[in-house]
């Protein structure tokens, strides 16, 4: 960091460009609220602090999309980007520029710095061998090649991870691998790329990594990075891509990761170009401006590594700070969308306020890198409690006495000794929202409102107000209660800037965070009106009714049209039906139902699950490799149909005593039957 810093201090922060791919969901309006509530408060601080944003919109994913869709790149990138600009807005972030990675501003100052790499001796080049696609002509990232997993023969598995036994191998171990995009298998190709000589950078990345700019626990995964030692960065990619074509060598493209960082660098440009600014003042080597980079912990290895490695390559100053936050999870699970927990920022606000979502996630951030979870029935609850419980409502109690008596506040404090409490929670409040700690700022906050709304209790101003000559004792109390709103509004301001605006309204002024604590005597405020209404279970509720139908409409766009082999390879192809069987080979099979009577983990098993099967007189136990696909506690009491005269198999954890049916590959594709209601247990399939 800077040793100097300007008073105002000048700032630059960004949050990670989302990739103009795809609708934004609640993980990235987590880390867009963190960095916009830190904006918020450096400018209410009376810093300057710029906020520059953009789409990420290069790669072969925005590519394919696009043909997808029947569009152009630009085309489907700017109908992305005007998607994402709204989104944000209604979240209230306050960018000062959003602009795209797909810009002249971009285009220049990618040449400029790979051109500076170039010159240091930090690009070197050499042929490499990869899967490509002859159907398509192109090569293939390990994403997009498919085949059978070589450790479980579970089919139609990614090249480089398997989803149902979780091995990890390479795309060339894959069992009759196809190309994702057309179901050709992949040939080898040669092909030159350029590279980034980041093992050259191992002491300078000791030493940056060390020096302040991150969280410990990031600064330790780096060390572990560092000792194992780093390994050259392949910065290039081949035609057909979508991105910036590398100056002096046709049909070679930088790698998406090469310029998106530096759209951090092109969107200040062209903010500054329009503003009469020089942008280099931030980046410049001696800059006494700072940088901040809040991103997530899948992105280190970027911003952490990469980019301050080329920054000072290219002559330019690294980031003060890389802010590194954890994942978002809903309900205590990852936000996937086989688990119907993903979320689409426009989902929520549809039905809710943005602010009960910035106050949220505000009351649970810290500067640590833990992920944070939406709990809806506790965000119902916080909200509810928190603001409109507590904060709103210490002005909904008093305001009215104010302006029964003209609407001018007392000239004297009621309670010196609860003002004080204010007074000395504001240097510590300013403190924890400077180092992230948003969750002990809004804790502070919230136990000021708490104190508040015992004293107006214990004042009760509404029975003093029927008593006759106490008019300015409840004038006197209500001001009190009026200032404390409007120091905590003033503390809340970053994190509820829509409710502060209205407060300001009705308190007749600018809230102004270094007047906080200096109480408004002898003014004249407004009438006050509802701030804020309580958070319904049914919105939420709608919220994540919206969330399955997007999510029914994504799986319903993403098997593409045309596409043939891996992508669409029903059923009945991956296993046609059997031989003929005459029916009495068939009626030697008993199937009856069975009532799941209990479900239970087996301790040591991996894809077993206990399962009691009552047949309506007689029980049977049964382990069934289904632990992949259910959890005991969402089968018992269930119906299904088993094979009840199967020989019973001796297994390790016990006796078999017949089987369940189910359908589908395998992993977490797997249903086991169910027959409709009114089939009973004991009775034969037929
Ligand atoms: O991970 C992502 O979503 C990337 N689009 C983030 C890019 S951040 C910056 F480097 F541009
Ligand atoms: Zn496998």
């Amino acid at each position: 960091m800077s040793e100097t810093r300007p008073s105002p201090r000048k700032i630059l922060v960004t949050s990670a460009l989302p990739y103009a791919n795809g609708s934004l969901h609640l993980g990235h309006v987590l880390e867009y609220i963190q960095t916009d509530i830190w904006a918020r408060f450096q400018r209410a601080r009376g810093h300057d602090c710029l906020y520059m944003c953009a789409d990420d919109a290069h790669g072969t994913a925005i590519m394919l999309k696009a043909e997808q869709l029947g569009l152009t790149a630009e085309q489907h990138i700017a109908n992305m980007q005007a998607e994402h600009e709204r989104d944000f807005a209604d979240f209230l972030i306050g960018v000062d520029n959003y602009h795209s990675t797909h810009s002249q501003e971009n285009r220049e100052l990618s040449a400029m710095i790979y051109q500076r790499l170039s010159e240091n001796g930090h690009i070197a080049s050499r042929t490499i061998t990869q899967a490509f696609d002859p159907e398509k002509q192109l090569f293939l990232a390990d994403r997009y090649i498919k085949g059978t997993c070589p450790r479980c023969s579970t089919p139609d598995q990614y090249g480089d991870n398997c989803e149902a036994c979780g091995a990890t191998y390479s795309p060339t171990e894959l069992i009759d691998p196809v190309s994702a995009i057309s179901g050709a298998t992949p040939v080898e190709k040669e092909s030159e790329h350029f590279f980034f000589t980041l093992p050259a950078f191992t002491n300078f990345l000791k030493d940056w990594t060390r020096s302040g700019t991150l969280q410990d626990e990031v600064a330790n995964k780096l060390a572990e990075w560092l000792e194992e030692g780093l390994q050259e960065w392949d910065i290039s990619r081949d035609a057909p891509y979508f991105g910036f074509e590398i100056p002096d060598a046709p049909g070679k493209y930088f790698y998406v990761w090469l310029d998106a960082p530096i759209g951090y660098m092109a969107s200040l440009k062209n903010y500054c170009d329009q503003h009469g600014l020089d942008w280099q003042e931030y980046w410049k080597k001696d800059s006494n401006a700072e940088v901040y980079h809040f991103i997530g912990k899948d992105i280190v290895n970027f911003h952490a590594l990469f980019w301050p490695a080329m920054l000072d390559s290219a002559d330019f100053r690294t980031p003060t700070k890389v802010c590194v936050h954890g994942f978002l999870t809903v309900n205590g699970k990852k936000m996937s969308k086989s688990r119907g927990t993903f979320i689409n920022a426009r989902n929520y606000l549809d039905h809710l306020n943005p602010e009960y979502l910035r106050y949220y996630f505000a009351a649970k951030l810290t500067a640590g890198v833990d992920d944070l979870d939406l709990n809806l029935d506790d965000f119902i609850a916080k909200v509810n409690s928190d603001l409109v419980g507590k904060v709103v409502n210490i002005a909904s109690r008093t305001a009215k006495f104010v302006s029964k008596s003209g609407g001018e506040l007392a000239t004297e404090l009621a309670d010196e000794k609860l003002w004080n409490q204010f007074v000395e929670a504001a240097p510590r409040i300013a403190e924890y929202y400077e180092s992230r700690e948003y969750a002990r700022a809004m804790r502070d906050i919230m136990a000021l409102a708490d104190a508040a709304n015992a004293w107006i209790a214990d004042k009760a101003p509404w029975s003093l107000a029927k008593e006759e000559g106490k008019e300015s004792e409840v004038l006197a109390i209500c001001s009190q209660g009026v200032n404390m709103f409007r120091a905590l509004m003033t503390w809340l301001s970053p994190v509820l800037p829509n409710t502060a605006a209205k407060a300001s309204e009705f308190l007749n002024g600018e809230l102004d965070w270094a007047a906080a604590t200096t109480p408004l005597a002898g003014h004249q405020i407004n009438k006050f009106k509802p701030l804020l209404q309580r958070v319904e279970k049914t919105q939420v509720d709608a919220v994540m009714e919206a969330a399955k139908e997007s999510l029914a409409q994504l799986q319903a766009e993403a098997k593409p049209a045309g596409a043939s082999g891996a992508l669409d390879k029903g059923p009945l192809e991956d296993e046609p039906v059997a031989p003929q069987i005459e029916f009495d080979d068939f009626a030697k099979v008993d199937l009856r139902i069975a009532l799941i009577a209990k479900a239970e983990h087996v301790e040591g098993a991996g894809k077993l699950l206990k399962l009691t099967l009552d047949l309506g007189g007689e029980t049977r136990q049964v382990f069934a490799g289904i632990k992949s696909a259910y959890k005991p506690e969402d089968l018992e009491g269930k119906h299904t149909v088993m094979v009840a005269n199967l020989a019973p198999r001796k297994m390790r954890f016990g006796v078999s005593e017949g089987m369940v049916l189910a359908a589908g590959p395998g992993g977490k594709d797997l249903w086991i039957l169910e027959p409709h209601a009114g089939a009973k247990p004991g009775m034969r399939v037929m």
